[in-house]
């Protein structure tokens, strides 16, 4: 199959015609069996992975598949794998490696591995030699090509290794199954330009590019009408978005991000916009002002900083200072005082030193995030980071891991415990196991709420997924916020 040349939106509407086609040839081998296949999808990662599995259940529903949670009985295995850490690797390739019994007790299994790890060559290397039972690779930017290689691995029963494809087209109109009826994921944008020095992002999901803001706003009104209540916008910069429609002369809307919200605001109904992950360069005035002036954009950023230090955030490439990152956030709460931020911070990079350390320490004390996911740093091939020398040892990086983690959480405590005897407006998401408090809800700002279930008399333990009700605040700790139903 050919690239699509210039990625012109014909091209690449004629590749995912081309697919259909596949899917058919496949629904036409599922329906002479006596009994539906099954397809097990296992997801690792971020948010953008679910996003993809979302896709890939779509297709294989499309191609005339069940879905099963059990390996063994699944005809077909996919693993949607995740090369952000050294340790989701290991964990992901210790899985991949247990499979050789399902697929010795089913000869017919195709087992797939997809997802990030399998744009790292070194990974693709390791599958290829040592996970013989694998029959299927290939990278985030294939995922449109699916049936295609599918229908291959089925058929030609040989092992396919499909390769990267760097300048990816964004493939519009995939089916998609959703794992959830109240929140839906609603990826604008993908790749990432960034290139900060730890991060592999960009050498695994190629440059980035926006979809249409047609499509996107289309996308969003079918969710609205579909009931979905909270929608979150993904990319691996969310906020870098710009409409390709403004690079052409063909007359589509042209916009960046913070016009993107505005129209996606004016969507009538009653829900939710939330978005991740923004980077501290393309957040400013334009985006808050957005924010501040919509009720359905929820008022919470997650605006990761990385290190306090300026040296470091210069040695990650990052492009701001740690003053700039504080002028940012002060920015926001000066406009939306009951704003959430929320942030990702990397211990242990290469050549930090204790003084730079305590320099992210004094960030995180300034800052008062709400909450706040430390990692601790890990070396990924093939970027700049992973050349410097690292100088931190395991121990001094778990020390200085648990120094900022314990910090945090006494902030996270205490911010949540401001909301005791507050009355909050939240979504009821899910029903949880336990009597005590079975509902999960979610502020405006993300906080997980546990919910009471309401009293006998005003329905008991009635159906309140998906209902936005008012919670009074009773307890909190670090991670969530208790309350029962008010009013
Ligand atoms: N090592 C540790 N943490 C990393 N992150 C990204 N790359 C690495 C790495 N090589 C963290 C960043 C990012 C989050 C998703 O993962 O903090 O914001
Ligand atoms: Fe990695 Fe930076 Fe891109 Fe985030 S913005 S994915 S940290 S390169």
């Amino acid at each position: 199959m050919e690239r699509p040349s210039n990625n012109t939106a014909d091209t690449a509407q004629s590749l995912l015609e081309e697919q259909r086609v596949w899917c058919a040839k496949i629904r036409d081998i599922a329906a002479s069996r006596s009994k539906n296949p099954l397809a097990y999808v296992d997801t690792y990662g971020c948010q953008q992975n679910e996003s993809d599995s979302e896709k890939l259940r779509g297709m294989l529903i499309e191609m005339g598949y069940g879905m099963t949670y059990d390996e063994y009985s699944a005809d077909v295995v996919i693993v949607n794998t995740c090369a952000i850490r050294e340790h989701a690797e290991n964990r992901v390739l210790g899985n991949v490696g247990e499979l050789v019994h399902t697929k010795k007790a089913k000869k017919s299994q195709v087992i797939v591995f997809c997802g990030c790890l399998a744009a790292v060559s070194k990974t693709v290397d390791k599958v290829r030699s040592s996970y013989e039972h694998v029959s299927l690779v290939f990278p985030p930017n294939k995922l449109w090509k699916f049936p295609e290689l599918l229908y291959r691995a089925l058929v030609d029963k040989k092992r396919i290794f499909e390769t990267d494809d760097e300048n990816a087209f964004v493939a519009e109109g995939l089916p998609t199954h959703r794992d959830h009826k109240v929140k839906a994921w609603l990826p604008i944008m993908y790749g990432c330009d960034n290139f900060c020095s730890y991060c592999i992002v960009p050498y695994v999901r190629g440059r980035e590019r926006s979809r249409r803001a047609e499509a996107v706003i289309s996308e969003a009104s079918s969710l609205v009408a579909a009931q979905y209540k909270d929608i979150t916008l993904l990319g691996q910069n969310v906020n870098s978005y710009t409409d390709p429609a403004s690079n052409c002369a063909s007359g589509g809307l042209s916009l960046r991000f913070p016009a993107l919200l505005k129209k996606l605001s004016d969507i009538s109904g009653d829900f939710l916009l939330r978005f991740m992950t923004s980077h501290p360069k393309d957040a400013g005035a334009e985006l808050f002002e957005a924010m501040a002036q919509s009720g359905k954009i929820a008022k919470h950023i997650h605006l990761p900083f990385q290190a306090g230090s300026d040296r470091i955030l210069k040695l990650m490439n990052r492009g701001y200072t740690a003053r700039e990152y504080l002028d940012k956030i002060n920015l926001a709460r000066s406009l939306m005082p009951d704003i959430v931020i929320t942030s990702d911070v990397i211990v242990g990079f290469p050549g930090e030193t204790n003084e730079e350390v305590n320099e992210t320490i004094a960030l995180v004390e300034a800052a008062e995030f709400d909450a706040m996911f430390t990692f601790i740093y890990s070396a990924r091939p093939g970027t700049p980071a992973a050349k410097l020398q690292d100088t931190v040892s395991k121990e001094e990086k778990h020390e200085r891991f648990d120094r900022v983690v314990t910090l945090q959480n006494e902030i996270s405590e205490k911010k949540h415990a401001q909301y005791i005897g507050k009355t909050l407006r939240v979504l009821v998401d899910s029903k949880a196991p336990g009597e005590a408090y079975p509902f999960k809800a979610r502020s405006n700002g993300g906080r997980l709420v546990h919910l009471q279930a309401p009293p006998e008399q005003d329905g008991g333990n009635r159906e309140m997924v998906g209902e936005f009700v008012f919670a009074k605040i009773t307890q909190s700790n670090n991670w969530s916020l208790y309350g029962e139903l008010y009013g």
